[in-house]
């Protein structure tokens, strides 16, 4: 057996044997690879196929597993380089110095009652104490809520409601492109607003931790305990909470981490996704400190003050793995290329690129311009609900293919599947992917609205197995994605089926946004569908029907856009916002969004489906509307 094949790339022949391999002993590959872990009990099933749960038996702690080992083995290893929004702003921070801010956030979650399985929520910039923050929670059991520091009191108090947080951990203030965010101010507002409050922590203020005794505790954690929830948007308006195990996790994080990316142990890794999002769960803070690497964190904008903020770090730092999305590429690609140029970058081996499909353009920048020919491109694919990367290309410079996410990684099957749920056999042809067996990466179960409102267990469970049920059809998780073989059968992702728009690499839904626009009282009807921009990949376009005919249209826009800030944040405001008589129907009353979509993006469309007569004249008037407006 080729298991135990180590850090070499793996060509095209060595690929086939070991997935073919994994695929027919799927417990055999696992087991392998649980020896990177270090056990304070070994599993003593890997898989049970009756209750599909994975790791039987296996105790051991996340925390102790990242940052502990390497810190008695390497203490003065950094593992943590940190650049500020302001150039020439840079800390380092070793194993052992982590290792301390780990213990002392512990020691005061401890103090504070926060025992296992306590809902600890963490609203944060990019900095190491966040990075800290999450082990803390690791290391006792707790299980973190990361929000994303951009979006919005309300959607941060939904988030810490739905979840029950008894803490929320903040920092006093961060810069972003020259400007100070108020991230604090934004916890107290969600705050206020909750019913049930959590405590704020201010984790840089003067003090925090004077007096406080430390308290080295290490919870064991075991196949049933729970690392993390992280919410994510679907096709409802109510965003859900993501929940990964512990030790399932991790065993999938690092080893997808460390075949994708070939690492070895001296790789100094960058990638520029923020922790809010599951990238900077698996793979900023999870896989890379997993594997011992010093990562790379950066807190600003790659634009500020100049255009080459990540060329200039990736030099400073002699990066050798950087993994980026399609959306950054698409700005920095529309700078002078000698921002590029300027800096010595030969320090690169592999580049990635995650999180929304990579155009030809962006794809060929980044390979020629930044990895000048020599490094080849991984485009992952991969959702929060699967933990770690699924798709990925291999790693081979005389086979680069842009623009394909490639082959599925081992001990993973999956399948395109047409409208008649037949399996695509032709190239070319588009489908539903789905993924057909069970890997340790898969999330546990989701949070879901009424998990709060109802308090009694067996309901709860009833909630948690509707929603999981979702993403089920014949025991095959449905992913949400279209996708097509090229002619060697590797996989092209086309982009969501569903209601989820991708804006800038950010998940959201539609439905989430048009509840926001709901929330403006002279919005009689509304409709928001995700159309293509040249630099987010996606952005909203909304169709606004007015309760008052003669409302200002300027004035009801700015209401609009205030509300979408308020609700869920600036990244969710529409480009397009344009004031329709009505909005064309199925005969059951449901907006015909795919058709509104299809208008704005000039495509054909088909208007068989809409039957009456009155629908067509609101159709015609429609596309009599938006032929005024150009979208790029
Ligand atoms: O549509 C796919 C897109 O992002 C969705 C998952 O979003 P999220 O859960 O926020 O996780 C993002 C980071 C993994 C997917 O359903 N997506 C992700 N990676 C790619 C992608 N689309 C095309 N190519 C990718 N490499």
């Amino acid at each position: 057996m080729l298991f135990d094949h180590e850090l070499a790339w793996i060509n095209e022949k060595i690929y086939n044997e070991i997935y073919k391999n994994s695929i027919s002993n799927t417990a055999d590959f696992w087991e392998y690879h649980i020896q990177s872990i270090s056990w304070h009990k070994t599993p003593y099933d890997i898989f049970d196929h009756k209750t599909k749960s994975w790791l039987s038996g296996g105790v051991a702690n996340v925390c102790y597993n990242c940052v502990d080992r390497h810190a008695e083995q390497t203490p003065n290893k950094p593992a943590i380089v940190w650049h500020g929004d302001e150039k020439g702003v840079r800390r380092e921070i070793s194993y052992k110095e982590l290792q301390r801010k780990i213990v002392e956030i512990s020691s005061l979650l401890l103090s504070k009652g926060i025992k296992k399985g306590d809902v600890v929520g963490i609203h944060m910039p990019m900095t190491p104490d966040a990075v800290a923050s999450m082990l803390a929670c690791a290391r006792i059991g707790a299980i973190h809520l990361v929000v994303f520091a951009g979006f919005s009191a309300n959607s941060l108090a939904y988030r810490l409601e739905m979840s029950n947080a008894k803490v929320l951990i903040t920092s006093a203030e961060t810069r972003r492109g020259g400007k100070p965010i108020k991230i604090k101010e934004n916890c107290q507002e969600a705050i206020a607003i909750m019913t049930n409050k959590p405590e704020l922590i201010v984790i840089d203020e003067v003090n925090l931790f004077n007096n406080l005794k430390l308290n080295e505790h290490l919870e064991l954690c075991t196949d049933k305990d729970d690392l993390f929830v992280l919410y994510t948007s679907g096709s409802s308006g109510k965003p859900k909470g993501i929940i990964h195990s512990s030790l399932q996790y991790i065993l999938y994080a690092a080893t997808t981490f460390k075949f994708v990316f070939n690492i070895d142990p001296h790789d100094i890794y960058f990638c520029t996704s923020d922790i809010g999002w599951i990238t900077g769960h698996s793979y900023i803070t999870y896989a890379p400190l997993f594997h011992g690497l010093t990562i790379v964190m950066f807190e600003g904008t790659p634009i500020y003050p100049t255009a080459d903020r990540y060329w200039e770090i990736i030099e400073r730092e002699r990066v050798s793995v950087f993994y980026t999305a399609p959306t950054a590429l698409r700005s920095l690609q529309t700078f002078d290329e000698n921002f590029v140029k300027k800096h010595d970058l030969s320090s690169l081996k592999v580049l990635g690129s995650v999180g929304e499909p990579i155009n030809k353009k962006a794809w060929e920048w980044y390979f020629n311009v930044v990895g000048n020919r020599h490094c080849p491109i991984v485009d992952t694919w991969w959702q929060t609900e699967t933990g770690g990367i699924v798709l990925a290309p291999l790693l081979d410079i005389n086979n680069q293919k842009p623009c394909i996410a490639g082959k599925p990684f081992f001990g993973i099957k999956t399948d395109i599947v047409n409208t008649d749920s037949k399996r695509v056999t032709q190239p070319m042809e588009e489908g539903r992917l789905i993924i057909e067996n069970n890997w340790p990466g898969m999330c546990r179960s989701v949070l879901y609205e009424c998990e709060y409102s109802q308090k009694s267990t067996s309901k709860n469970q009833t909630c948690k197995n509707i929603f999981l049920n979702q993403y089920f059809e014949d025991n095959k998780f449905i992913t949400g994605d279209g996708a097509l073989y090229d002619e060697d059968f590797d996989i092209k992702i086309i982009g969501r089926l569903d209601d989820v728009i991708n804006i800038s690499g950010h998940r959201l839904s539609t439905i989430e946004i048009e509840e926001a626009i709901y929330k403006v009282n002279t919005v009689k009807d509304c409709a928001v569908v995700a159309i293509d921009h040249k630099i987010k990949g996606q952005t909203p376009f909304a169709f606004v029907v007015k309760n008052l005919v003669d409302e200002c249209e300027d004035e009801l826009k700015k209401s609009i856009i205030e509300s979408i800030r308020k609700y869920i944040g600036p990244i969710a405001k529409p480009d397009y916002i344009v004031f329709v008589e009505d909005l064309p129907k199925t005969r059951s009353g449901k907006i015909v969004r795919q058709l509104l979509r299809e208008i704005v993006m000039n495509r054909e469309y088909d208007i068989t489906t809409i039957s009456s007569v009155h629908n067509k004249e609101i159709l015609l008037s429609i596309v009599q509307t938006v032929s005024d407006i150009s979208v790029n």
